[in-house]
């Protein structure tokens, strides 16, 4: 079964080409990074007339490098939230059309689930069950993940998320938008024990996050010292080292709450370098295997959302939906959703 896949959710559109038998094969994106980044963070407005503009060329893209057409296509996937409502609305609508045209099945996919699953694209890709950490800019989550649609929540995060957190210290330090990677590259050059912040919840005996402290830390510490590039330097490296910390601590936590043995890592903050080497230290020394995204598939990417939607319809022989009506879930609790149904 060849499903296309539509990414839409964010400041990204991402097109894919998954055949269940052949594995991936195509993918295309295009990042609107430079057009919000004047304004510092997404602009909802503008994010969904630029997916509006790359939705069809983007397909037109994929199809031309797996070399198919869309008479090829068994089904599409398409994000259907949780994300801007705009955005979604631009995918979803399209997918529907497409496939109202062509007469084939289409699944909503739900974000994080794509996310979730993007670690097994991979090559050995691990088998359920594992423990799942999710870090994005919107979640900070482990899940028992048992099977498609089987997530049990282990911990959340009470405040700001992983990626969150990042992008925040990203404007204290004033640098660029996204966050994330601004902060990682410039604390290469930050120097070890000059700061140290606290580590939030590191010890609360559970597997719950929080991040906001650790941001007015930043603040504290940015006001106190002076503004020189070192100086920014020595605080970006001190908050990756506090952020991975607590992440590689409590992901070591849930394998040992759960009793398993691999660990899979999916969403933006899940290609922090600093983050991979602590987490493949630690799973190492407890005998564990830890699973990841290549980089370009820890963000939001159409890949995931072909995968886990091909993964989707494939499993399902009725509840499809043939009539292309549709609806967003700007909002969408992740364990909401339910295996796919076979009956
Ligand atoms: O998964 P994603 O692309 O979008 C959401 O679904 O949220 O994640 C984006 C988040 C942003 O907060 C970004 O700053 C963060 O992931 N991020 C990183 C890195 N690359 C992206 N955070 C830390 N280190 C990185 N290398
Ligand atoms: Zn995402």
């Amino acid at each position: 079964m060849i499903v296309l896949g539509f990414e839409s959710s964010c400041d990204e559109t991402g097109i894919a080409l998954y055949d269940t038998e052949k594995g991936l094969l195509a993918h295309a994106l295009h990042s609107q990074i430079e057009m919000h980044s004047e304004y510092g963070g997404v602009v909802p407005e503008l994010a969904s007339r630029d997916h509006i503009r790359r939705a069809l060329p983007l397909t037109q893209k994929v199809l031309d490098q797996a070399n198919l057409s869309l008479k090829d296509i068994d089904g599409i996937a398409y994000t259907q939230g949780p994300g801007l409502s705009g955005a979604l609305l631009v995918g979803t609508s399209i997918a529907e059309a497409l496939a109202f045209t062509l007469n084939i099945p289409t699944i909503g996919v739900h974000h994080l689930e794509g996310h979730l699953l993007a670690p097994l694209l991979e090559e050995n890709p691990p088998a359920f069950p594992f423990v799942a950490l999710l870090v994005s800019g919107g979640h900070t989550q482990l899940m028992k993940v048992t099977g498609i649609g089987e997530y049990e929540l282990l911990g959340d995060t009470l405040d700001d998320a992983a990626g969150e957190a990042f992008d925040k210290t990203a404007k204290l330090l004033g640098l660029d938008y996204p966050g994330g990677p601004a902060v990682a590259k410039l604390a290469t050059q930050g120097e070890k024990g000059r700061f140290k912040l606290p580590r939030p919840m590191l010890n609360s005996g559970d597997l719950n996050f929080s991040f906001s402290g650790l941001k007015t830390a930043v603040l504290t510490l940015a006001n106190n010292n002076d503004s020189d590039l070192q100086t920014k330097a020595d605080i970006a490296y001190e908050f990756q080292e506090a952020v991975t910390e607590i992440l590689t601590v409590k992901c070591m936590s849930a394998l040992r709450e759960t009793g398993l043995d691999q660990l899979i890592v999916s969403g933006g903050v899940g290609a922090n370098k600093r983050l991979r080497e602590q987490l493949n230290f630690a799973t190492k020394r407890k005998l564990c295997h830890v699973h990841y995204p290549r980089l370009e598939f820890c963000t939001d990417n159409g890949a995931m959302i072909a995968f886990a939607g091909a993964l989707r319809l494939e499993a399902m022989t009725q509840h499809m939906n043939n009539n292309h009506s549709f609806t967003v879930r700007p909002r969408w609790d992740l364990a909401e959703l339910q295996t796919p149904s076979t009956n």
